[in-house]
């Protein structure tokens, strides 16, 4: 598409270059984003056209054309990416497609450059003054994931569907007492900010009353239904972070005591999280949970999250090193996967994480929070009634699932590794036009498209495996 912008001469004025271009924005007449009339505009962060925005810089892809007679356009480009500080990220250039026959005629430029966001308007602008057909290309369509551990602090989407207030179907939902009790402890976890210290919440009586029945009945049939690194953190907690039938865990005690084992961390959440926002935390090492109790008159079972489900369900497994890495590789997996994708890993989550079944000893164990957090689920999972099939993420992914009743259909996995390298083989193979690294040190997400960042994180992977060689060759000495 040309643009209807007549080029005119670069004076080389900066001030002028940019007052012109924000003029012509601000009375474009029209057009996409107010850009050139019949241009597409310049796209904005957010749409899916600029690929990175950090710190108030953004990355686009940006193509021109340059007809023969307008060749000393290509120096006027030049002077306004310098105008623009525009770091220079990739070049080439190509015979424009209106004349592949004519080399000498038009040319066209595929720059990727990084720039200040807030300049991105005027930069396009200027340059079409100057050049022909300027376009932004569209980038694949990327959703927006945090970069940072403080952006978690926007992954905050909730599903309403269990909320007592909203489900006639909710244990709580004619208790107003109940629900007024609810909502005051989901507004900690609404006001929480991301290194703010953890809410504490005084449970009331009949709250520890309902935690006590619980912890009672599950404590009693894990040993003989629930693997082995499930037994293993929870007697952990309760040898060190004072969990117990007598009182409530804090959420400030058990992220302490998990940033010492396997380096995650707790954050108070309002109730249940979208699939996506949910597992973008992972990626951090962040578990997202909820404080309040399930209501007194159904201590056996919740529909949605509670603290007896975060707190005994998934806890004691959040404990243990691997599971801790395998957690954070499905969240990782996530960042910015299309919404098939997303809906793909949650069903995996769901029948691993959630509802997993696995081999340990000769015997088939549970693994999966919302079986070993759900008295009735978790003794009718593991009794002959429930239909099994072997883990495939490939079948497993498409399986629809029940989140009212029990499953229809658990997977066993040969092993509670074998589940972990199947579903982390599957969450590689996961399409996405970019790979993300965590970077422990920053709590950051790096997105590695840029060959210098490769080169950065292979200079840190050979200093390790430095450490790890001498490591050996001390062993080898003694
Ligand atoms: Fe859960």
């Amino acid at each position: 598409m040309k643009t209807d912008v007549v080029a005119q001469t670069f004076s080389g004025r900066k001030q002028s270059l940019i007052e012109d271009a924000r003029r012509e924005r601000g009375g474009g007449g029209g057009g996409n984003g107010g850009g050139a009339p019949g241009s597409p505009g310049p796209s904005r962060p957010g749409d899916g056209t600029v690929f990175e925005e950090k710190d108030g810089r953004v990355t686009v892809n940006i193509l021109f054309a340059l007809s023969s007679e307008k060749n000393a356009g290509f120096f006027k480009t030049g002077k306004i990416f310098e105008t623009f500080e525009a770091k220079l990220l990739h070049v080439e250039s190509r015979v424009g497609r209106k004349s592949k026959n004519c080399p000498s005629s038009d040319l066209e430029f595929f720059m990727r450059c990084e720039l200040h966001c807030s300049d991105l308007d005027v930069f396009i602008n200027s340059l079409k003054r100057v050049a022909d057909d300027v376009r932004c290309v569209q980038e694949e369509q990327v959703p927006w994931f945090p970069r940072q551990i403080k952006d978690l602090d926007r992954c905050n989407m909730l599903i309403t569907k269990f909320d007592p207030d909203m489900d006639q179907e909710h244990p709580g939902y004619n208790d107003l007492e109940y629900r007024k009790r609810r909502a005051a402890i989901s507004e900690l976890a609404f006001r929480y900010k991301q290194g703010d210290p953890l809410p504490t919440v005084e449970y009331t009586a009949e709250e520890a009353s309902t935690w006590r029945k619980v912890y009672q009945q599950l404590r009693g049939v894990y040993p003989s239904l629930a693997c082995r690194q499930f037994l293993d953190g929870l007697q952990q907690l309760e040898a060190e972070c004072g969990y117990g039938e007598e009182r409530i865990p804090q959420l400030r005690d058990v992220s302490a005591f998990l940033k010492e084992r396997t380096g995650f961390q707790l954050r108070p959440v309002a109730g249940l999280l979208s699939a996506r926002d949910f597992l973008a935390s992972l990626a951090f090492r962040v578990f997202q949970c909820t404080q309040y109790i399930r209501h007194g008159s159904a201590p056996m079972h919740s529909p949605e999250p509670d603290c007896c489900h975060e707190l005994l369900g998934h806890i004691p497994m959040l404990a243990d090193k691997e599971f801790a890495q395998f957690s954070q590789e499905i969240g990782l997996a996530s960042l910015g996967a299309s919404d098939e994708d997303i809906e793909k890993l949650s069903t995996l989550y769901w029948f691993t994480v959630e509802f997993g079944l696995c081999k340990q000893g000769g015997a088939v164990k549970a693994y999966g929070a919302g079986l070993l957090s759900s008295y009735g689920e978790l003794v009718y999972a593991l009794s002959n009634e429930p239909q099994y099939k072997p883990f495939d993420p490939e079948e497993t992914a498409l399986q629809p699932y029940q989140d009212q009743t029990y499953q229809p259909v658990y997977f066993v996995s040969e092993s509670f590794e074998d589940a972990k390298m199947k579903l982390r083989k599957y969450s590689a193979n996961i399409k996405r036009p970019f790979t993300v690294r965590y970077d422990p040190f920053t709590c950051s997400v790096e997105v590695l498209d840029q060959p210098s960042k490769i080169q950065n994180a292979l200079s840190q992977m050979r200093e390790d495996l430095k450490t790890l060689h001498s490591a050996l060759e001390k062993l080898g000495s003694s």
